[in-house]
């Protein structure tokens, strides 16, 4: 067997690409996070298609030795990773300079790639999965070599159009095109379940890109906290009068994971008492030395006791219990405790593999049960639901607001024929947290997820960003309409808090809530400061996927569109064409996302800020098309907040015209077709 030096600078390994001598074999790091096997798929046949698929990176003198290793990965874990390929080099976002590059834009990119493989940052790292299970940003290493190679040999004339994680090339463009364009699991739409995941996964040639696993945008934790703390705030505000503070009050949920451990902290930063349930031990104990959650609670008497103790202390508290939720919602009613907010994050988007653990049964107890005896799991799970939805209705006929979050809570417990339909049988009696909160009172208005990351790794250049977004935030509110003065007075507070909330994980990263006007003036003040090196290097501009317009998902970021087109892909499809020609410098166009492969296309971009002229007039056109066109679709379903809105933009911009509709009154529908 050859083998390569290893005495290659950074630089001049990501140069050289896939290497010139067949690296040697290189086991797995035991310590670090491993995605699971994956399900057995592929015929005889298809397997040889998958062997040969993955040779096709490699000169043919290793094939004979690379053959062999690849056939193993295949049978051990369900997929062909290719660890002998994954650089000997430190994973994570270096400051811009050290890059090797012919742009600003390949530089920053490959720093937004190696955060999303950091170890500290991703959940799998050496299976190139940022977070969610299954969020990929490349299905292989081979992948990766190859496309920082690209990257850092593109000149402002080309493009890197990657299909899936595979870089199928530089292509000639222009100084305006995108530097690189993304797709992630694009199917012929009748192959889009599952198992077809499974398959053409496993055959690599094609991969879930989640949200922003697979269009290089993941900023760690620091994104979902201020998604949920916004949701849990304006919750409240449903529910409270005006006057009131959500101190001492409770918000009772579970689910102390990947996403639904923010709910605590969130929780704090709401000002509430949030009660938490979370049956794996070893998850609850997790977030709660990382400082995610106050107190842990073993025993439901001690919980109870320590929350009356906080309800009369009006304190802001979070509590985890480790146990079942169903005995929360249960024991909390017979103690006769209010519950202000409920809302549930256990992970039935995935039920029967240990998504939701039933009541009755211990952690270790129904783990043994889902291998060993699934159909009778399945009644467990069935049963639990029932019982958790008989206490939450109970809670609710006192006042209790319920909200599902986004988690297929509501879904799973009607196939279980827990009593969660409303009186049309049609709809459910509670409702998602999109329907009632974030699509109202954010979506509709323009508000969401901005978020930026200083190139140069200087928390000095991010407390700066924090500075300019606040000050900007400041001066619109001055003159901002009622209508969105809450939202403006939320996002003020955040950033405000940001840096002592200390949520920095990875890259020098921040996120905010901003509608587009907000999101254009930061973003012009922060190219103001790179151009007059008040900060010193370029700023990456980008957004979760789940905002305003990239994303389609009739169960969660669509789900308060009315007129049936929720259904429809057009919107998320139209903004990344529309993103990909005003400026961003990548767009990226996804199957799948957060609820499933199938459910969802979403969408997002990444901007990079110079402190040129250029990209002072790119900023301006995409962003404001950005947010636009999805609050125009929003007026377009009739939403009162976006009507609102669009009005308002087409007032302020006189280039944009935009079809509103005519409201029908009920009287002239009645009587028709009876
Ligand atoms: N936070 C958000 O903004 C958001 C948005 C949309 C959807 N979601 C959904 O929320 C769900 C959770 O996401 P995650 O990343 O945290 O998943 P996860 O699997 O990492 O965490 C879920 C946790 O729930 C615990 N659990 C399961 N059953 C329980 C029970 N009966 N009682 C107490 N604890 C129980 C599990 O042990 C697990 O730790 C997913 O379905 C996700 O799609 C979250």
């Amino acid at each position: 067997m050859q083998s390569s030096k290893t005495e290659l600078s950074f630089r001049d390994e990501i140069l050289l690409g896939i290497p010139k001598l067949l690296p040697p074999q290189r086991p797995r790091i035991q310590e670090l996070n491993h995605a699971p096997k994956r399900k057995e798929v592929l015929s005889r046949e298809e397997k040889k298609l998958a062997i040969r698929n993955a040779l096709r990176y490699f000169p043919s003198a290793w094939h004979s030795e690379l053959s062999v290793e690849f056939a193993m990965e295949l049978e051990k874990y369900g997929r062909i990773y290719m660890y002998r390929f994954k650089p000997g080099y430190k994973m994570h976002a270096r400051p811009i300079s050290e890059y090797p590059a012919k742009t600003v834009e390949g530089a920053a990119i490959m720093l937004m790639i190696q955060n999303n493989l950091d170890p500290v940052v991703a959940q799998h790292p050496e299976e190139l999965i940022t977070y969610g299970g299954n969020g990929a940003v490349f299905q292989n290493w081979a992948q990766y070599l190859l496309s920082m190679q690209y990257l850092a040999t593109m000149t402002t004339e080309q493009t890197l159009h990657m299909y899936s994680g595979h870089p199928m090339g530089l292509f000639p463009s222009s100084r305006e095109a995108p530097r690189v364009v993304i797709t992630n699991g694009m199917m012929i739409p009748n192959y889009s379940s599952q198992d077809d995941w499974e398959k053409f996964n496993a055959l690599g040639v094609t991969q879930y890109g989640q949200m922003t696993a697979g269009s290089y945008m993941y900023i760690g934790p620091q994104g979902i906290v201020h998604g949920t703390a916004i949701t849990v705030m304006n919750a409240f505000r449903k529910v409270l009068p005006k006057s009131e503070s959500p101190n001492g009050k409770i918000f009772l949920t579970a689910g102390l994971g990947g996403m639904s451990g923010a709910q605590p902290k969130a929780g704090n930063i709401a000002g509430c008492i949030t009660v938490c349930a979370e049956v794996n031990e070893a998850a609850a104990t997790k977030r709660y030395t990382q400082g995610w959650v106050d107190e842990l609670h073993t025993t439901i008497d001690t919980l109870i006791a320590r929350t009356k103790k906080a309800i009369n202390k009006n304190e802001i508290l979070s509590l985890a219990y480790v146990g079942n939720v169903v005995e929360v919602w249960e024991r909390f009613y017979e103690e006769g405790l209010f519950i202000h907010l409920g809302s549930d994050q256990t992970s039935l988007h995935n039920p029967w593999a240990g998504g939701y653990y039933p009541a009755g049964l211990s952690f270790e107890e129904a783990n043994i049960m889902m291998a060993e005896n699934p159909e009778l799991f399945k009644e467990k799970v069935q049963e639990s639901l029932r019982r958790q939805v008989n206490a939450i209705n109970k809670h609710s006929e006192k006042g209790t607001y319920f909200f599902d979050y986004g988690n297929a809570f509501l879904l799973e417990a009607s196939r279980a024929g827990a009593d969660v339909m409303s009186e049309n049988n049609i709809d459910f009696r509670y409702p998602s947290y999109v329907q009632d909160i974030l699509g109202p009172m954010c979506f509709d208005f323009g508000f969401g997820p901005f978020r930026w990351v200083c190139t140069s790794g200087n928390p000095e250049d991010l407390e700066k960003t924090d500075e300019l977004a606040l000050s900007v935030m400041e001066k619109i509110r001055d003159t901002a309409p009622e209508e969105i003065q809450q939202q403006m007075q939320d996002n003020i507070k955040w950033i405000n808090e940001a840096e002592s909330n200390n949520l920095v994980v990875g890259s020098q990263a921040r996120i905010l809530y901003a509608d587009a006007e907000g999101r254009i003036k930061i973003a012009e003040a922060f190219n103001k400061a790179v151009s007059s090196g008040k900060i010193s290097a370029p700023i990456v501009l980008g957004r979760d996927h789940h905002d305003v317009s990239g994303t389609d998902s009739p169960f969660r970021e669509t789900s308060n569109i009315y007129d049936g087109s929720q259904f429809t892909a057009d919107m998320a499809i139209h903004n990344v064409i529309g993103d990909s020609f005003r400026g961003a410098s990548w767009v990226s166009i996804h199957n799948g996302g957060g609820v499933g492969w199938g459910e969802v296309i979403n969408g997002g971009f990444g901007m990079v800020l110079d402190g040129s002229e250029a990209a002072s007039k790119r900023l301006k056109n995409m962003l404001f098309y950005d947010v636009n066109n999805g609050i125009s679709r929003r007026s377009w379903a009739r939403n009162k907040e976006a009507l609102f809105a669009i009005k308002r933009e087409m007032k302020r911009s006189p280039n944009l015209r935009v079809t509103l509709p005519n409201i029908v009154a009920d009287k002239v529908l009645d009587g028709l077709f009876e």
